[in-house]
């Protein structure tokens, strides 16, 4: 049996099986088969010659560490299906050594989904463009973007901008595994070919150069990185927005998909870069207001999302929540991310209470929130 959660409009959203139904299902891989999670079924490289199926990005929701696993991946296909998302970077040398299923598992309902990845091997790059390729992703994606100081200790993320013939060897390598590559940058490099023209130019540079080795897509994150001085977060607030240099890299490079990322914060403001360049990406915003996602793609897509109000995306979202809180995950991973349903309404600092403090309650503490929001809300309305 199943019982449907319609949307405002009547559609079905999301459908939960009963337990006589799940029985008769086939049985999916879990964590005991040595996967880790739920994974979907493995690729193999294209045939030479084959095309990758095209990735559509003009709505994407940013790689984030901490934010972008898969529990909130899951929940934001509920509000949006057309975005594409990508995972928290995962390092090379962790994914290949590492716990493979803990760390490239999904839920396939997280699709179409792009793996960003922080490295500077090309081996071992094309090696991680192997295992997304057998993951399932949609698309591998290279962090050039990120300044820590560890990720720069490491020889990869934004330092890697001042070295564009390595960043192509690695994207050809990259690209030998078949499936899109994609690379997250910023305008600049703190210094690095100055300001005016000379910053242009050398923008302009690095990305023909990475762009002949097989990159057909380039995330500009629009702002330059400050390596040595500003943390990770002064770095994604402090060095100023850049559209108009964005804009310019699409005119240069009218061939190429440039998707533009910071600061996007509004439907307006993601209009407007729309008229400019062939993609959003949305990082913060999207965990401050994830139903935002939905009302965007109803905008870029015509598309009107499943699910409008927060009361549904939580109806649809439980189930989820309860099966992976059977399976072991701990209430924190979901309540980190649900914190922010309420933003900007009576009660939402009541609700992150709720939420935060009540220690590993499971499933009947994010229902004792919801009798506590469902009070507020029905006091506000006597
Ligand atoms: C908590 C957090 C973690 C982030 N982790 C990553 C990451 O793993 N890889 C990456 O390329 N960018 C990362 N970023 C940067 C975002 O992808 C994005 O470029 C940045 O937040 C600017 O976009 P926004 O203004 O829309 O937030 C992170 C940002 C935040 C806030």
């Amino acid at each position: 049996m199943r019982k449907n959660f319609t949307g405002r409009d009547g559609r079905v959203v999301c459908a939960v099986r009963t337990a006589r139904t799940v029985q008769n299902l086939p049985r999916r891989a879990t964590a005991r088969d040595g996967k880790g999670a739920d994974f979907t079924r493995k690729r193999r490289a294209p045939a030479p010659g084959q095309n990758p199926p095209p990735v559509e990005r003009r709505l994407c929701v940013a790689p984030m560490m901490e934010r972008t696993d898969r529990h909130f991946r899951r929940l934001l296909r509920f509000i949006t299906g057309r975005a594409l998302l990508y995972t928290e970077m995962v390092p090379a040398g962790a994914m290949l050594h590492g716990d493979r299923g803990r760390m490239l598992g999904f839920d396939p309902a997280e699709k179409p989904l792009a793996l960003q990845v922080g490295g500077s091997d090309p081996e071992e790059l094309r090696r991680c463009a192997l295992l997304a390729l057998e993951w399932n992703y949609d698309e591998i994606n290279l962090n050039l973007g990120c300044p820590s100081a560890r990720v720069r200790s490491g020889g990869f993320g934004a330092c890697l901008m001042a070295e564009p013939a390595r960043v192509a060897d690695c994207v050809a390598a990259m690209a030998a595994g078949g499936l899109p590559v994609t690379v997250k940058i910023r305008t600049g490099i703190g210094g690095e070919g100055g300001e005016g023209e000379g910053a242009r130019r050398h923008l302009d540079e690095f990305v023909a150069q990475v762009a002949a080795a097989g990159c057909r897509c380039f995330i500009v994150h629009a702002r330059k990185a400050v390596l040595g001085g500003l943390s990770p977060r002064a770095n994604r607030n402090v060095p100023p927005l850049e559209y108009a240099r964005v804009y310019q890299l699409k005119c240069d490079f009218p061939r190429l998909q440039i998707i533009i990322n910071g600061g996007i914060v509004d439907s307006a403001g993601a209009a407007r870069h729309l008229g400019q360049v062939d993609g959003v990406m949305i990082g913060r915003e999207a965990c401050r207001r994830p139903l935002w996602l939905g009302q965007l793609q109803k905008e870029i897509f015509g598309e009107p999302p499943a699910i409008t109000d927060v009361d549904t995306l939580l109806d649809c979202y439980a189930p989820y929540m309860e099966k992976k809180l059977r399976e072991g995950a701990r209430l924190r991973q979901f309540t980190r991310h649900l914190a922010a349903l309420f933003h900007g309404r009576p009660g939402a600092a009541q609700w992150r209470r709720a939420l935060g403090g009540a220690g590993e309650g499971g499933m009947e503490t994010v229902r004792k929130a919801r009798r506590a929001m469902a009070l507020v809300e029905a006091r506000r309305a006597a």
